[in-house]
């Protein structure tokens, strides 16, 4: 980092917005901004402290497997349950033993191999630790067995540019058997020079053979193959300085060929403020995300999780962890979700949260990775450790999941609501609140989420006008449960909602 940026910050360190780009951006704290610029974090919480702050899904239980790890970023477990995390701003791969007496707390750390390039993405794969530099790919002989290096550190693709804002380089060992590559972008929103920035690559196993795979990608810094069909997902850190609330971050399926909108485009293809002029052609390709996760949450690693020591609403299932916002006035992301693939719709529920409280951080988790007991790690980059996270419990959740899926859909048969009109709809207005209504939700990815919901259940908004107020309405518009993101519509834009919504369900069908 430039000497002058860094005093720069500190002279603002008690202001809580910062000019980034020549506009204002308010930070969540500067400890946060700290952390995000320089790796630099807290002491590890102790166990007593996490135990009080955070909640974790039913039947769940976490404890601090490793602490004072600064900067602990991606993992990587060997066949013998070794953990390999890496750890860009030490220019290490750190390897933590597992304890042969206590399977809840890593054993032996040693620095497996060190004077790397800021390491981010680490993997292991028939026989070889992979890691990806800021600058270059290597590998180096890894033997699972014993947890040691050997031979000398290949380079594999070198020349890959490290400048700017996203430098940190993603890397995975597809089914494919590939090498694949992420790159973020090197700013904000730009054109790029480099033409691999933004981007989504892939090699064979000795880095040759380069093929570009996708564009358009702002920084997608986890990414991983579903285990039922090997369709490639990842997310994707929205842009910033255009609000608290704007735009989403994001999950792709990534396919090859495919752009995925930045610099031009955000969330479901709205046009960038930056890019009015956005070449038309690309507006038609661009593909859209498969989930939104809410602006500035950052999510980073994601994980598909096997669930045979799980309950079965674990099945399809990947794990993202939200690093949360360090640009936004209230702070938000800071926790690990679970995204459900079922019906057709992607589904997010917390798993871990309360790394942040009252705009108190303790802790922005960066990646996830799954032991071969079952067990599931997460990494923490600010509170400098290693969690392990286990389901041990009686699950309520599991039991209601289940008996309504094998309940008859008829069950669900409701008995309409009288609805009262409230004194701001009249005649006058109702035509042009429904167009309006009509159009948001042309425009907005409403009907991914709601489409295939299951009928008279507070998803179906075929049913809503029979089930809700308007004014019921509007309030789950302005404090909407999670994952339906929060779009901080206008009242006017409530209104027409609730008015389009209502009288669409209520048309005779
Ligand atoms: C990412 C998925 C997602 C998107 C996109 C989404 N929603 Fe939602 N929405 C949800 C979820 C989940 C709920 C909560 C359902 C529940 O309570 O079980 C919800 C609830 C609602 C409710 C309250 C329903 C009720 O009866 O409680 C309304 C109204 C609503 N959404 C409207 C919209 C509109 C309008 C849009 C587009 C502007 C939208 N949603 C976009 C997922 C989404």
């Amino acid at each position: 980092m430039k000497k002058w940026l860094l005093l720069f910050i500190l002279l603002l360190a008690l202001t809580p917005v910062i000019i980034i780009g020549g506009g204002l951006v308010p930070i969540t704290s500067v400890a946060v901004l700290w952390n995000t610029l320089t790796g630099s974090g807290i002491d590890t919480p102790q166990q007593q402290v996490l135990d009080q702050r955070f909640q974790l899904a039913d039947g769940f239980s976490l404890n601090v497997y490793a602490g004072d790890l600064p900067n602990a970023r991606f993992m990587a477990i060997s066949e013998h349950q070794a953990i390999l995390v890496s750890r860009p701003h030490q220019g290490d791969v750190v390897l933590i033993q597992p304890d042969q007496q206590n399977k809840t707390v890593g054993g032996q750390r040693d620095i497996l191999i060190q004077g790397l390039t800021r390491p981010s993405g680490i993997a292991i794969h028939q026989g070889w630790l992979y890691i990806g530099e800021a600058n270059r790919i290597g590998r180096i002989a890894f033997d699972s067995a014993t947890a040691s290096t050997s031979g000398d550190y290949q380079t594999l693709v070198s020349g890959l540019t490290d400048d700017g804002n996203h430098p940190y380089k993603q890397i995975k060992i597809g089914p494919d058997g590939m090498l694949y590559l992420s790159q973020g972008s090197t700013c904000n929103v730009c054109l790029e020079e480099d033409s691999r920035r933004a981007t989504m690559s892939r090699y064979q196993l000795d880095g040759s053979g380069e093929q570009l795979i996708a564009t358009g990608l702002r920084n997608t810094m986890g990414f991983d193959w579903a285990p039922w069909n090997n369709a490639l997902y990842g997310t994707d850190n929205g842009r910033d300085m255009l609000g608290d609330d704007y735009p989403p971050c994001e999950l792709n399926l990534i396919e090859a060929g495919q752009f995925y909108g930045w610099p031009y485009f955000n969330g479901a293809n709205q046009a960038d403020p930056d890019f009015p002029e956005a070449p038309k052609a690309l507006a038609s390709s661009a593909q859209p995300p498969a989930f939104e996760f809410p602006a500035h949450n950052a999510p980073l690693g994601m994980t598909f999780i096997d669930a045979a020591t799980l309950p079965d609403r674990f099945e399809k299932t990947a794990l993202v962890a939200l690093h949360g916002s360090w640009n936004r006035s209230v702070p938000d992301g800071y926790k690990v979700v679970s995204l459900h693939w079922q019906q057709g719709e992607i589904v997010s529920r917390d798993l871990i949260s309360g790394f942040e409280k009252n705009a108190d951080v303790i802790g922005r988790p960066v990646d996830i990775a799954q032991g071969s007991d079952g067990a599931i790690y997460i990494s923490d980059d600010y509170a400098g450790a290693i969690y392990r996270l286990v389901y041990d419990g009686n699950d309520n959740q599991q039991n209601a999941a289940t008996s309504t899926a094998t309940a008859p859909a008829t069950s669900a048969a409701l008995t309409p609501i009288s609805l009262t009109t409230p004194s701001w709809l009249t005649d006058d207005n109702r035509e042009a609140l429904y167009q309006r209504g009509q159009a948001i939700v042309a425009q907005r990815p409403c009907l991914r989420c709601h489409q295939t919901a299951t009928p008279n259940s507070n998803l179906d908004l075929a049913s809503i006008g029979q089930r809700r107020q308007y004014q019921q309405i509007i309030e789950r518009l302005i404090q909407p449960t999670p994952p339906m993101p929060n779009y901080s519509f206008s009242e006017e834009d409530q209104k027409a909602l609730a008015v389009y919504l209502v009288f669409e369900s209520l048309k005779p069908k």
